[in-house]
């Protein structure tokens, strides 16, 4: 959703590639970058396999997080996900902390949405795009909460991506995610959904605000000229409309390679074939969705016998 890649160049990349960078990284360990990696990020390489990669550059990470708050009911939206996850939440009597994941998390704006609403929580970010991370990590650093966080470079795109979290910790109580799933093939975003359902601990909450697939074009332009306006609201003239429809229909205009989006119905079936329940379009706006579910409170298939 939201970015074209025309802003970037796939000579540009071309010229520029560097196969040494296709080897695994590492790793890290306290002491050096806060930011955990499974695999050594060449983004050259990466832009030209696979058109999502684009979000590894700075300039499209930054082009991103200036609107990012100006999405329609973008505050509805966070404010619904941290309902939704009280909701379903099981406090558990301190025995160990509330912990929930990020998935393709950005410059954060659900895990820090959590961090608040969650005060004795503990998070993980994970994105694939280092300038991304590096955002994030410079917003909690700012909201002084740098401590209950790790900071993750994974890609979703494989299941190597669960190499990279803490093999140590226990099961997560809550999975969110924002605008990132839709980049993943459909066969991959099924298998996700399954390692994300095996993931939770009992009770545990998906919750997917996504960019889906509409039904018409027609759906498709309410939705631009709706954004249009969100946007020129939210910077109170400090954009003029002839900017924010520059933004909307060129430069941040659907990312039609990057993007695959399934419409919110049929992934809520998904959903429920991994075995979530209270699975719903939780809150829809033409092409955004909140969809998700719940995991068994006793997943009969672990259960001792
Ligand atoms: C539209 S941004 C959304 C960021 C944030 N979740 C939000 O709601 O503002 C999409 C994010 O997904 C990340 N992403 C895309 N494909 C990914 C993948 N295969 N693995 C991990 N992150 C990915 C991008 O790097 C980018 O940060």
């Amino acid at each position: 959703m939201f970015l074209r890649p025309a802003l970037l160049s796939v000579a540009a990349f071309v010229t520029k590639m560097d196969m040494s960078g296709l080897t695994c990284g590492s790793i890290s360990v306290p002491g050096e970058s806060p930011i955990r990696s499974a695999t050594a990020p060449n983004n050259e390489v990466d832009a030209i396999l696979d058109p999502a990669a684009v979000w590894k550059e700075k300039e499209v990470a930054n082009a991103f997080t200036d609107i990012r708050e100006s999405v329609p009911l973008a505050k509805e939206q966070l404010d619904l996900m941290v309902r939704i996850i009280k909701t379903f939440h099981q406090p558990n009597g301190g025995a160990r902390p509330f912990t929930w994941l990020d998935l393709g998390c950005g410059d954060g704006p659900l895990g820090r949405a959590l961090l608040e609403a969650f005060p004795d929580s503990q998070g993980t970010f994970l994105d694939f795009s280092e300038p991304m991370l590096e955002t994030a990590k410079s917003k909690i650093d700012a909201m002084g909460m740098t401590h209950r966080v790790s900071l993750v470079q994974g890609d979703l795109s494989s299941p190597r991506w669960m190499e990279a979290l803490n093999q140590q910790q226990p099961k997560v109580d809550a999975i969110v995610s924002g605008f990132a799933i839709h980049h993943l093939t459909n066969e991959r975003k099924q298998a996700l959904y399954q390692e994300l359902y095996d993931m939770l601990s009992p009770g545990g909450v998906f919750l997917n605000l996504e960019h889906v697939a509409s039904p018409s074009l027609e759906v498709e332009k309410i939705f631009d000229g709706a954004f249009v306006d969100s946007m020129h609201r939210h910077f109170e003239g400090a954009k003029t409309y002839e900017e924010c429809e520059q933004a909307v229909y060129y430069d941040l205009n659907v990312d039609a390679e990057a993007n695959i989006v399934v419409s919110a119905e049929t992934q809520c079936e998904w959903l429920r074939s991994c075995g979530f329940q209270h699975v719903d379009i939780y809150l829809k706006y033409l092409i955004l969705a909140l969809f998700g579910g719940v995991k068994k409170q006793e997943d009969e298939a672990s259960a001792p016998l």
